[in-house]
Parts: C-alpha cells; structure tokens; sequence
C-alpha cells in the first residue's frame, strides 16, 4: 500500500484479496476541512493505552518518514487499516507525533471519504460510484444492499455486521459494476450477484 499526499486527485494504491489484484482507490473530497471538534487534550508520550500493539504499526509508519507532515495521509491509512477506523486518541496521537496542529489532521480525517471515524461492521463492501460503474448499474447494486441489509451506504447495519461505503473508481473499470467485499475485488455486479456475495461472506466467519 503506497500513498501520497497532494488534494482531492490523490490515490491510494493496496493490495486486496487472495488474488492479490492492485485497486487504485481515488479519492474525493467530501466535506470542507473543518476544526478540530474535539477537546480532547493531547495523549503523553508515555500514556498507556499505546501500548496496544497496534500503535507499533503506525509508529513504523511515522518512523519510516522521519515523522514528518506529509506522511500524515499514509499514517492515517495505517491506522485505519490497524483500528478499523480513526478515533479521538489516534488523531491525537498522530498530530502530536507527527509535530501538526489537531485541526489540521481532523480536517484530512474528514475531507476524504476513504477514512471514517466511526467504528465499521465486521464485514465492509465498498461499492464503486465511478463514472464506468455508475454507468453500468453500481446504484442498482447499492439499491440492493441497502435494501436487502437496512443498511444506508455510508453507514453500518444496527447490528454492525456490515458497513456499506462507497469509492470513486478502483481502477478496474473494465470490471464494471465493481465492490470491494473484506478486501476482495468483484467485477461485473448484478443486484442479485452482490447480494448473494454479501450474504455468503455474512454466512462465513468475521472478516480478520
Ligand atoms: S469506475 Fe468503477 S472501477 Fe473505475
């Protein structure tokens, strides 16, 4: 996984699925950058809860650009990979290690749709809303989740076993209409198709 930071044309490359196919995420902006909304006072550096191992992850991030600011995009990807999604304390952190003010972190936290902060489902499809997908039926597809699951996309079943999101082309257009299910890339969605695939990953174990 490589990132880089830049503005709203920036993209994230990972590796996804046992086929090992290379998605290129684009991301979009979607909220204005905002002030931090949180009083939460900075963590000290020695302060516990980093202790969880996955805190050492980030910190390989962090170390591997010398703590420098434009490492903020891809310590946030790490994070988020690492948690599951960005909370209060993580965003501190970064800040503070990362020597940026708290406003400006929360405000890269909010302006791309690729991050949350919000805890997600045990299970995560991310359908693609590009230009090709959309054209060849990514809202049929999202219309069927939503329906099927009660699930708005952007948002995570009450009973958090799925989270529902969306992404502005992976990069595998020719694969149109295509999601992401726990990683793994699917092309050519029919409404039915995504379903049955959603309801089978459900079926199975949590996603690790
Ligand atoms: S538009 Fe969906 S993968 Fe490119």
């Amino acid at each position: 996984m490589a990132a880089r930071a830049g503005g709203a044309d920036d993209e994230i490359k990972m590796v996804t699925g046992t086929n090992m196919a290379t998605v290129t995420i684009t991301m979009t902006p979607t909220t204005p950058i905002q002030p931090a909304q949180s009083a939460q006072p900075a963590p000290a550096a020695g302060d516990p809860r980093l202790s969880d191992k996955r805190y050492k992850l980030l910190e390989a991030t962090m170390r591997k650009h010398g703590y420098a600011g434009h490492a903020l995009i891809e310590s946030l990807h790490t994070a988020q990979q690492a948690f599951g999604y960005l909370d209060d304390f993580t965003l501190w952190h970064v800040a503070r290690s990362l020597h940026l003010p708290p406003s400006k972190v929360y405000g890269v936290a909010t302006f791309y749709n690729l991050f949350t902060l919000k805890p997600q489902g045990e299970h995560t499809c991310v359908v693609c809303l590009g230009t090709a997908c959309y054209i060849k039926g990514a809202r049929a597809a999202i219309a069927a989740i939503e329906q099927r699951f009660h699930v708005k996309a952007g948002g995570t079943t009450a009973d958090r076993t799925l989270s529902l999101l969306t992404a502005r082309c992976f990069g595998s257009c020719a694969l149109a209409p295509a999601a992401v299910l726990d990683g793994e890339m699917l092309g050519k969605l029919t409404p039915e198709g995504i379903v049955r695939r959603v309801e089978d990953a459900i079926a199975r174990e949590p996603s690790p």
